[in-house]
């Protein structure tokens, strides 16, 4: 794992598709923020880039490299970036990073990242091909 000086001379990349703040009601009894919450708010945006793409629902298929590589804390500002990384025939694979600014802080951290792959359906849920550019 990169050591954190290298962590934060990189800059997130990919579209902010989501920016939220981590909240008491989002931890676990110990004070820890939910991985399954920033989980969730990593599938909310990245599921707003495929309908975006996609232009029709989109349901989620597969998540990959999950990986949780710094703790997010109450009060942090919570962003979300996301890239079409590669589009098939009714899929999109979206590379998703969670940064963190910490309460009162101006650097961002990357703290969370995965591949989300969305397929984009009909009204009945059945897979329709995704419009090429
Ligand atoms: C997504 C879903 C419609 C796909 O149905 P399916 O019968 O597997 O359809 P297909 O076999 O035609 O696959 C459709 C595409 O999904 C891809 N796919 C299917 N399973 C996948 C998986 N586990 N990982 C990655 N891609 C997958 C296929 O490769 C195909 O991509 P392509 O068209 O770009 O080549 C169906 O699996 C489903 O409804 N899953 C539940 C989705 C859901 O409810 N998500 C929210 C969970 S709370």
């Amino acid at each position: 794992m990169p050591n954190d000086d290298a962590e934060n001379s990189e800059q997130p990349k990919g579209e902010l598709v989501i920016r939220t703040i981590a909240m008491p009601a989002d931890t676990n009894p110990n004070g820890d923020i939910f991985g399954g919450w920033l989980m969730a708010q990593m599938d909310l945006g990245s599921g707003i880039l495929a309908s975006k793409m996609a232009k029709t629902r989109v349901v989620t298929v597969a998540v990959e490299g999950m990986s949780f590589l710094q703790p997010v804390k109450v009060g942090d500002t919570v962003a979300c970036y996301a890239w079409v990384e590669s589009v098939g025939r009714t899929s999109m694979k979206i590379p998703v990073e969670v940064w963190v600014q910490r309460y009162m802080h101006t650097e961002q951290t990357r703290v969370t990242r995965a591949v989300f792959t969305y397929v984009a359906v009909d009204p009945s849920g059945r897979p329709v091909p995704v419009e090429r550019l």
